[in-house]
């Protein structure tokens, strides 16, 4: 009995991740970090779908009005990874609720456009507006542990 109880604590603490809602598996690719990580935090890729990134990566010359294109070599690499955990691909964490309210054949750009988002963070314009905030896209700005794809704290 009682050992039951600790294996089955331990097992808990194992899955936990994988399983909670506001998690989503955080980059740990240096190379996407450090690009995708240079305007503003290296988004999951597990908030959008593979063809969201494949679009993304093929537009990066006009990424929302800035030039973000790289070389070749590495915007392919950036692309194999991005597609390879994107949300519909590996649906781990809070991933599938994303997905859940993506159109079949969309391609959205924006993180911040998804309904589910949309539904977590009804806040008064001021709460936009703020010095520290300034963009929804800000997500470290409320959640500290967002690189590591935490966002149960806010
Ligand atoms: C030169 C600066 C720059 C670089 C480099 C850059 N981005 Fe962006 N990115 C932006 C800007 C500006 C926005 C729009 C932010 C906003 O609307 O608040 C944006 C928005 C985004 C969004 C949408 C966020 C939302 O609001 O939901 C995603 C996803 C994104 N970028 C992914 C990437 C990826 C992947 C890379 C690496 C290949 C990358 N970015 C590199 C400037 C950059
Ligand atoms: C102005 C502060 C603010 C910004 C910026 C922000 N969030 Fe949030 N977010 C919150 C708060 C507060 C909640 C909790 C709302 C609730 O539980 O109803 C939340 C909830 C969430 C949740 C759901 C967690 C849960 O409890 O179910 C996710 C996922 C999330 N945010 C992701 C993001 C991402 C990704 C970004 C950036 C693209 C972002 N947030 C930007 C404040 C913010």
């Amino acid at each position: 009995m009682r050992r039951s109880v600790i294996a089955l604590a331990v097992l808990m603490t194992w899955i936990s991740p994988a399983l909670a809602e506001d998690w989503v598996p955080p980059v740990t690719d240096p190379l996407v970090q450090k690009e995708c990580g240079a305007c503003h935090m290296a988004f999951q890729p597990a908030f959008l779908p593979a063809r969201s990134w494949n679009r993304m990566m093929d537009e990066l010359s006009d990424h929302f009005g800035e030039d973000a294109s790289l070389p070749a070599d590495k915007t392919q690499a950036i692309r194999a990874y991005l597609t390879a955990n994107a949300g519909d691909v590996q649906m781990k964490g809070r991933a599938w609720k994303y997905m859940k309210w993506v159109s079949p054949g969309g391609t959205p750009q924006k993180i911040t456009e998804n309904p589910d988002f949309e539904r977590k963070h009804r806040f008064a314009d001021k709460v936009w507006k703020d010095p520290k905030v300034v963009t929804k896209s800000n997500c470290p700005a409320c959640h500290r542990a967002a690189d590591k794809g935490y966002y149960e704290d806010d």
